[in-house]
């Protein structure tokens, strides 16, 4: 008999307001329990309709465990299909992207689809005369997604039939990529070369958990930025020398604990968040003086420098999607199993915007967030030494205390300290309120 599995109050009892049990990061029963309930009825990042520009163009990937393909059809409409044929199952592209033309066609009997999912033809389709195939299942051609949204270029997607709409769900934390895509004086983002997508052997929580995780930096990344602020200072530059862009982005990584909690930390309701409320590390980047001038000359002085001035460091879209804003990236995860998440790492050109600011979210990226980083895999290791310490027993409970009031137990939303482990409580609030058998009915 499982022990989670039909027994939703056992699985509520792992959240408590300031702790939560070890087994949500390891068993294998709660997370099979996590893809059938909370990544089915949240809004999961899909991806971004630039990745999609022209008719057929295609992109795969996966909501939770269900495959899925982001298609661009011919009356321009970015589509999510599941990546299932109407007949036997077969998945119909297995590429990660590419563009299948006008029709998508299953590689084992051929049967073929509109890119909206509706059956175009079926080799010798005289066989199914007379039979129930076009009036059930089967007929009604490939799985087409209902709830569907591309808020400014980025692709969401709600597998549950009943559930919270999208503003709802996401309220004001949308402001967060409001403020990356209005950094394009053109007003839109495109894709920008691949993806880096690297294997973590641990549970996707940890990851998202960390990106508002303010009290990590400084003694995580001490080996990596540490040591990059180390042989900087044995330059002996002057104080106003300029530092390279390496140095810039490295260096702020070791701020002290004062310069992070006073970044502060928005909360939202349903899981998402982000810090860097009043300032964060990006804020002390030297300034691109031809880009500075585009964008003055897209939406004048005032209002540039409004969009300009708000350097937010990490958002958190719970569950899927984390973005970096002021420097043009985003990082998705893609829960596998219990102790298995791909994190897939996408970069952005701001449209109207001079290479330069590209090279910036470039370096940035091969410096903290690729496979060949020197930062993330700080992160990498502490989530692996989690997740295998998480196997001891005698203490069952991960502490999520720093900064608790329970006064958060009523409303969550507002603005606090950096160093508080607030953002997780709320990620954890959401955890219980999408994880409910009912969660998706009746909203
Ligand atoms: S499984 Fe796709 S045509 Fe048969
Ligand atoms: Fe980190």
């Amino acid at each position: 008999m499982s022990k989670y599995t039909g027994n939703p109050q056992a699985v509520q009892s792992l959240v408590r307001p300031d702790a939560v049990h070890r087994h949500l990061y390891i068993d294998d029963e709660l997370f099979a329990l996590e893809m059938q309930h909370l990544w089915r009825n949240t809004w999961v990042y899909v991806g971004h309709d630039s990745q999609v520009p022209k008719a057929g163009d295609y992109f795969t990937t996966q909501i939770g465990l269900a495959p899925v393909i982001l298609v661009r059809d011919p009356s321009g409409d970015v589509n999510v299909l599941m990546n299932r044929c109407a007949h036997k199952g077969t998945r119909l592209l297995s590429a990660q992207s590419g563009n299948c033309g006008s029709t998508i066609r299953c590689p084992y009997h051929g049967w073929t689809y509109h890119l909206n999912g509706a059956i175009r033809a079926i080799p010798v389709r005289q066989g199914y005369e007379g039979t129930a195939a076009m009036a059930s299942e089967a007929g009604r051609g490939v799985v087409r997604l209902r709830h569907v949204e591309n808020y400014r270029g980025f692709v969401f997607a709600r597998l549950a039939d009943e559930g919270m709409g999208f503003r709802d769900y996401f309220g004001d934390s949308l402001t967060s990529i409001d403020n990356m895509v209005d950094r394009a004086p053109a007003g839109r983002l495109e894709v920008a070369g691949g993806v880096l997508r690297y294997l973590h052997n641990c549970n996707w929580k940890m990851f998202v958990e960390n990106l508002n995780d303010a009290m990590h930096p400084m003694i995580a990344h001490e080996s990596s930025a540490g040591t990059a602020k180390a042989v900087w200072e044995s330059l002996n530059m002057p104080e106003d020398a300029p530092k390279p862009m390496v140095v810039e982005q490295l260096l702020p990584f070791v701020s002290n604990y004062r310069f992070f909690d006073d970044m502060g930390v928005k909360i939202y309701d349903n899981g998402h968040s982000y810090s860097g409320v009043n300032f964060s590390i990006h804020s002390k980047y030297s300034s691109i003086g031809p880009y500075e001038q585009a964008m003055i000359d897209a939406y004048g002085e005032q209002r540039a420098q409004a969009i300009l001035g708000e350097v937010r460091h990490n958002t958190v879209y719970y569950p899927s999607l984390t973005i970096k804003g002021a420097i043009q990236s985003i990082r998705v995860a893609r829960p596998l199993a219990a102790d298995k998440t791909v994190l897939e790492s996408w970069t952005f050109r701001l449209v109207g915007a001079p290479e330069e600011l590209l090279h910036r979210t470039l370096t940035y990226s091969r410096l903290i967030n690729a496979p060949t980083s020197i930062v993330g895999h700080d992160d990498l290791h502490c989530y692996r030494s989690i997740q295998e310490g998480l196997a001891a027993s005698g203490n069952d409970w991960v502490s999520l205390h720093r900064d608790y009031d329970s006064a958060e137990e009523g409303a969550i939303a507002g603005t606090y300290n950096g160093l508080s482990e607030v953002s997780m409580r709320g990620q954890f609030k959401a955890w219980r309120k999408f994880m409910a058998p009912d969660a998706g009915a009746g909203r």
